[in-house]
């Protein structure tokens, strides 16, 4: 897509966090979280905008060198057009020039889309984790990259 930007969310960019986060989650994160998150030094959150407009996001923690990919979403009024794929890429550039050694993330088991999307990335299924998604009462199934930095 054209005029897209890829930037880090500050704390200014809060309002437009949590309209993306009510349209594409079922149980949206809260003011209080996001905005935790935002402040975190362990949380990184970076998204596509359109001229200021925030159109999908990426969140990851890392854990000494390991990242837990949080959240990834796309607006539903941007979908299929290759912003999560964009943010992906994006993800393992930066998991590169930090020398992390994998991605590591859940997903809901009836999350098509995006286990479709982990798959291309070449993420292999390491585990599940049963009944994890209580409300759905869907199992969590959970996913790991290993970057050129890894020596497996
Ligand atoms: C999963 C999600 C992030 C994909 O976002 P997107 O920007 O539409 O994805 P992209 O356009 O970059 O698609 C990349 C690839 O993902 C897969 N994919 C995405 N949507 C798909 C769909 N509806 N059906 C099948 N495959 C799909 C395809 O492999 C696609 O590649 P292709 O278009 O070349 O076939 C989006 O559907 C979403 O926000 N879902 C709700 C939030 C969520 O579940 N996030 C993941 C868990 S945190």
């Amino acid at each position: 897509m054209d005029s897209t930007l890829i930037r880090d969310l500050q704390l200014e960019d809060l309002e437009s966090l949590l309209l993306i986060e009510h349209v594409c989650f079922p149980l949206p994160r809260s003011r209080e979280m996001l905005s935790g998150e935002l402040e975190s030094a362990d949380t990184s959150i970076f998204g596509v905008f359109l001229a200021e407009e925030l159109l999908a996001y990426c969140s990851f923690l890392l854990v000494l060198d390991e990242m837990h990919l949080l959240r990834l979403c796309t607006n539903p009024t941007h979908r299929r057009s290759g912003l999560a794929r964009t943010l992906l890429r994006e993800l393992v550039a930066r998991g590169n020039v930090i020398r992390a050694h994998q991605i590591l993330l859940e997903v809901a088991a009836n999350n098509y889309e995006a286990i479709e999307l982990y798959r291309s990335f070449d993420f292999k299924l390491i585990g599940r984790r049963a009944g994890y998604y209580a409300y759905e009462g869907q199992d969590a199934l959970l996913y790991s990259l290993f970057l050129n930095n890894s020596s497996n």
